[in-house]
């Protein structure tokens, strides 16, 4: 019964060690960017020293867009990609990155008379994903 009682107060402490971790852990994540996974210029989370490295600019000249993050590239430490996405979900391109690129800069055309909102993401291999919102 002795043996019984401690495996039960020993699972309880187990337990409630686990609820608080859990509980910090949350607490954590909740505190870092838009649902703890991609950030932005607003909303920089644990990387808010980082914002104008990682959230890509974006420079709208007539149809044509042009995305540039400005981070260094090194082999170490690099922007992985770039993605531009429309509201409804259409990837209107994309471009990967290596060491070796000079710069994170990508360029997209868009069909004559697009309008809209629209997202430009950049990935960094160190501090994660970032999303500009923009609307044409
Ligand atoms: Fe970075």
């Amino acid at each position: 019964m002795t043996n019984r009682r401690n495996f039960l107060k020993t699972t309880l402490v187990v337990a409630g060690g686990m609820a608080i971790s859990s509980t910090a852990f949350a607490a954590k994540k909740s505190a870092t960017g838009i649902n703890g996974l991609i950030y932005s210029k607003d909303n920089a989370g644990m990387w808010a020293e980082k914002v104008g490295s990682h959230a890509p600019k974006v420079e709208v000249n007539g149809n044509k867009i042009t995305l540039t993050t400005e981070h260094g590239m090194s082999e170490r430490h690099y922007i992985v990609r770039h993605t531009l996405v429309a509201v409804d979900g259409e990837v209107i391109g994309d471009e990967t990155f290596y060491p070796e690129d000079p710069k994170a800069v990508s360029t997209y055309e868009l069909a004559e008379g697009s309008k809209g909102k629209y997202f430009a993401t950049s990935f960094c291999n160190k501090h994660d994903f970032w999303v500009t919102e923009f609307e044409i």
